[in-house]
């Protein structure tokens, strides 16, 4: 294991390094933020983040880049604490400190082949520089959500209020999660596959599980494009700037909708059928021990008018999503993103 101390770097160490990895072929993922008192919520967002490339680069803000962007009363660590407790973890490969409220000097050298972003951002929402300097270096994006009840405003409020930690949870926030369901919350994203093929036997298993269903007055509107042809998949991955990795996975299946067929031939009743198709097929998915993603394609019209072209199909086909599947080679842990808040008991 490289010593802590050796993972924190300049950025123009961070380059060299960069160039001694590109030299053995290994991929690059990079994320930034502040990482003030490192909690859960941080490991387990760094650790999915690892799993996206061969080695993770953290960008850290600087003790004045954080105070710009938090106010003064932060960092409640200082840069080099939270570089150092960043390079202690297994999942960190490298860890830059950054000034100012951007990483764009970090971008502008170190070209990743993953960005990853936690929270509710999405590609349109990034700053556009830092976006416009991560396409160009042809990063893909990854957003992972934060996992619910970890912040550190939340612990910061605690020690404020006097509180203690709330009770042990068992990969959620809120009360343990129960095996029973355990089909659910084992299910995951899953972004990296073997090389080993899926068997057609498999494929029809989890489209038989799709097509159970519910479905509005049962017209079941949904059609599914099982992407066998390795040059189809690749043409398909290259319009999904979220979803390239679908080139490196052994199958895939196009979920679209027929319009003619669709409740009332309602759009938005094609769209409901077809997530529970996909819900439905994604449980299947785990439930075999294979790995799949959902890969976004509605509303986004470019990719709706891309996918239709490559299929052949006439306007009334709508793609919804592409499903990447494959064995898995990463196993993220199960969960739940449980949050208090959204619920209302309506007593
Ligand atoms: C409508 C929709 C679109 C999605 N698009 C993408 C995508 O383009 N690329 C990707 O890697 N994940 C995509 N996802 C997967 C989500 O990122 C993932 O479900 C979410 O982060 C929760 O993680 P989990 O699936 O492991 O529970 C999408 C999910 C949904 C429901």
């Amino acid at each position: 294991m490289t010593a802590p101390e050796l993972k924190i770097m300049t950025l123009d160490q961070a380059v060299a390094w960069q160039t001694a990895i590109r030299r053995e072929h290994k991929t690059l993922a990079v994320t930034n933020g502040a990482f003030d008192l490192l909690h859960r919520g941080h490991v387990e967002y760094l650790n999915q983040a690892a799993a996206e490339a061969d080695a993770l680069l953290v960008a850290v803000n600087s003790d004045a880049s954080v105070k710009q962007l938090k106010g003064p009363e932060r960092p409640l660590v200082g840069e080099q604490d939270r570089a150092m407790l960043l390079a202690s973890l297994q999942a960190v490969s490298a860890v830059v400190i950054f000034n100012g409220p951007k990483p764009v000097d970090v971008f502008s050298v170190i070209h990743p082949d993953v960005y990853v972003k936690g929270g509710d951002y999405t590609e349109d929402s990034l700053d556009r520089e830092e976006h416009a300097l991560l396409k160009r270096a042809g990063a893909r994006f990854v957003f992972i959500p934060f996992v619910a009840g970890f912040s550190t405003t939340s612990i910061v409020r605690r020690l404020r209020d006097g509180g203690s930690a709330p009770a042990a949870s068992h990969g959620t926030a809120g009360p343990a999660l129960n095996n029973a369901l355990d089909t659910i919350f084992c299910r995951r994203s899953v972004r990296h596959y073997q090389l080993r093929p899926v068997a057609d036997e498999h494929l029809v298993a989890i489209l038989q599980a799709a097509m159970a269903a519910p479905s509005a007055c049962a017209k079941d509107p949904w059609q599914f494009h099982v992407l066998k042809n390795d040059g189809l998949r690749t043409d398909i991955a290259a319009v999904l700037p979220n979803g390239r990795f679908l080139a490196q996975a052994p199958t895939g299946i196009v979920v679209c909708g027929d319009l003619r067929r669709a409740h009332g031939a309602e759009l938005s009743y094609l769209i409901q059928d077809c997530a529970a198709a996909i819900e439905n097929l994604l449980l299947a998915v785990s439930q075999l021990g294979l790995g799949a993603c959902w890969l976004g394609v509605h509303p986004r019209q470019d990719r709706v008018d891309a996918i239709r072209q490559l299929l052949k199909q006439p306007a009334e086909i709508i793609p919804i999503a592409v499903i990447a599947i494959g064995w898995p080679a990463e196993h993220p842990p199960k969960r739940s993103r449980y949050r208090d808040d959204a619920i209302h008991w309506e007593v």
